[in-house]
């Protein structure tokens, strides 16, 4: 096990560092410590053969700059809240607009843009990179200091894994999670219609045009978000459908079925037929916002290599709480008060035979 650290890049809030995590097989991971993303993930198939699966920049002037949030951790909170606003204990809140009327994953400068402090160790099991961030009261609006946690952690079982575990001051609203794009024939291998995928999911919340939920949570069956029997991620990519129409796709919040253990099993299992590889997640949040990428089509942003961006290349699994909850009394509960503390985990492992 391996853990190296070089500089990645210079910017007006400072130098950023990129870690380099390697287990015994040879998977490894790189995270930059602009918004703790990760940039490249070294991810064995069942037959141990390792390719990069993530999407990411060569230049930090592309992490500042390009969209995407690409690798990057989400917060305060992941997705829109609708036209910014939001009402807690009675006053009223008014966040920055940069995604049409709404205001989009932590707004102007979310935790995806800023630079944490790192510090990274070899333990028993594997190598961990654990980020610090503090954000101040009143940061994008948001009330209280909230002193925030993210621990990666890359184990000899090939997992990759995220701890978030945030406090606050004052009570506040929270629903981080991480923005890695993945295509598991490696990121430079075209569409991701092929990829087979398995989801837990009972549910799904549609949106308006603006990409708002209505409020609606809609059974999945029938529909094309049902994954409950393994199936590829095009055979239903119907545009024609119109909460798909809507997105260009699916950009959907879809809602795990409530089980007993959350650890006994994965929730999400996904698979690249052609180069034969198997991740599996395994999460205690409640929902995942399953993205296929849709807006993934800026020219003047290449990826790693000069690759250019290509709509559905790429798809996410973005645990997290429902979006824009805290507008929704039906939604998931998203405050966080003093004396609570917010703790959530995902995994995300490569199946080797
Ligand atoms: C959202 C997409 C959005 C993307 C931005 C996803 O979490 O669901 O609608 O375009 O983030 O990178």
């Amino acid at each position: 096990m391996l853990i190296e650290k070089r500089l990645f890049g210079t910017c007006r809030q400072g130098a950023v560092d990129m870690y380099t995590l390697t287990v015994d097989s040879g998977m490894s991971v790189s995270i930059i410590t602009l918004g703790g993303a990760l940039v490249k993930l070294l991810a064995p198939n069942r037959e141990g053969k390792l390719a990069d699966v993530i999407f990411g920049y060569d230049d930090l002037s592309s992490y500042l700059g390009g969209d995407g949030y690409h690798g990057a951790l989400i917060g305060r909170v992941g997705n829109r809240i609708c036209k910014g606003k939001y009402t807690l204990d009675g006053v009223d809140y008014q966040l920055y607009i940069n995604n049409g009327q709404n205001s989009l994953h932590g707004g102007k400068v979310g935790f995806s843009h800023k630079i944490w402090d790192a510090e990274a160790s070899v333990v028993e099991d594997g190598c961990v990179l654990d980020l610090t961030y503090v954000s101040p009261d009143g940061e994008e609006n948001y009330p209280g200091t909230l002193t925030v946690n993210v621990r990666y952690k890359l184990s000899q079982d090939n997992a990759l894994s995220i701890e978030y575990r945030a406090t606050t001051d004052k009570k506040t609203i929270v629903n981080m999670t991480n923005h890695v794009y993945f295509n598991l024939g490696g990121f430079a291998s075209g569409k991701v219609f092929d990829h087979l995928l398995w989801m837990d999911c009972e549910s799904f919340i549609p949106t308006d045009e603006n990409l708002i939920p209505t409020g609606e949570i809609r059974d999945v069956k029938g529909t094309p978000f049902d994954f409950n029997k393994e199936k590829t991620i095009g055979c239903d990519f119907d545009l024609s459908y119109e909460p798909m129409a809507i997105a260009g796709g699916y950009d959907h919040c879809m809602n795990f079925r409530a089980v007993d253990d959350v650890w006994a099993a994965p929730r999400i299992k996904a698979r690249d037929p052609k180069t034969n590889r198997e991740m599996v997640v395994y999460t205690d949040a409640p929902c995942v916002q399953f993205y296929s990428a849709n807006f993934m089509k800026n020219p003047n942003y290449p990826f790693k290599g000069g690759y250019p961006q290509t709509t559905q290349n790429g798809f996410c699994l973005e645990t997290q709480k429902m979006p824009d909850s805290i507008n929704h009394e039906n939604f998931t509960d998203i405050t966080l008060d003093v004396g609570e503390v917010y703790e959530t985990k995902t995994v995300y492992k490569f199946i080797v035979d």
